[in-house]
């Protein structure tokens, strides 16, 4: 049985925008699978609505056998762990140790546990030495790094990022490719426009453009179609791109 499992969803925000048309999907346990498009192709949308912030308006989510309804919203939370494309929505406490604890305290360890294994996770990452700053204090990478580092904390049976690397300086990066691909005990979504990071840690792509799949396949053919990709908006990841086609900087 499918982890992940979307029937027929589609989406119209009150606008009249219709942000999701139909989408079927469906994501095995422990896979880790890319979710790529253009800039409004509705894929914070898809996000928006795996996490409950967002309830179907027609067709169905079921995550973990459960089916995503008002009642099941907030037990299917606290399973899965998301990192938003907008980290200023996630950190809200006093101090970023408060803030990757919160996340820890939902899995039912006391407050003096969860200060604990929010230290170790910042350690681990090297972040100690923002434990005690105010997240809004924080750049917009550092903010996405502890966004992750509470996601981690949680240890959740699924992962869902959106943008993960966005703001990231290169060593963060590497290192959140690295975390990413070390969680094989986890399923992995990942949104993102950095087509190269989903080279190196994907296994299956999907397409979304103007709200519905446009292909779904094995990273290594979905990525490396070069017109495929340029029918939806998007180029070939870099280190795909022959050595012959970079040009050198003006
Ligand atoms: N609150 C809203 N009200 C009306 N339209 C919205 C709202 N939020 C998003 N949209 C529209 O829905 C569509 C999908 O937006 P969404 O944010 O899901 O795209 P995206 O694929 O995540 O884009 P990006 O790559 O820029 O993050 C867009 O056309 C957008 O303008
Ligand atoms: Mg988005």
């Amino acid at each position: 049985m499918p982890i992940i499992s979307i029937e027929q969803l589609s989406f119209t925000y009150p606008d009249g925008t219709r942000a999701l048309d139909s989408i079927t999907l469906h994501i095995d346990r422990n896979e880790t699978i890319g979710i790529a498009g253009p800039n409004g192709a509705g894929k914070t949308t898809l996000i928006n609505h795996l996490c409950g912030y967002t309830l179907p308006q027609s067709g169905k989510i079921s995550l973990m056998g459960t089916s995503l309804t008002k009642e099941t919203v907030d037990i299917i939370r606290k399973k899965i762990g998301v990192v938003f494309q907008n980290t200023d929505d996630q950190l809200f406490m006093p101090s970023v140790v408060d803030d990757v604890a919160f996340g820890v305290r939902s899995s039912g360890l006391s407050a003096r546990e969860a200060h604990e294994s929010a230290i170790k996770k910042l350690q681990e990452l090297g972040l100690d030495h923002l434990a005690k700053k105010p997240p809004f204090h924080l750049s917009q990478g550092q903010k996405r790094f502890v966004a992750f580092a509470g996601i981690l904390a949680m240890q959740p049976q699924v992962i869902i990022m959106d943008e993960p690397t966005a703001d990231l300086d290169p060593r963060h990066r590497r290192t959140t490719m690295e975390l990413i691909r070390s969680l094989s005990d986890t399923t992995r979504l990942i949104v993102s426009h950095d087509l190269d990071f989903l080279w190196e840690t994907c296994g299956r792509i999907v397409l979304i453009n103007e709200g519905a799949i446009a292909a779904d396949g094995p990273a290594h053919d979905v990525l490396a179609d070069e017109s495929l990709l340029r029918e939806n908006g998007l180029e070939l990841p870099l280190q795909l791109q022959g050595k012959n086609n970079r040009n050198p900087p003006v």
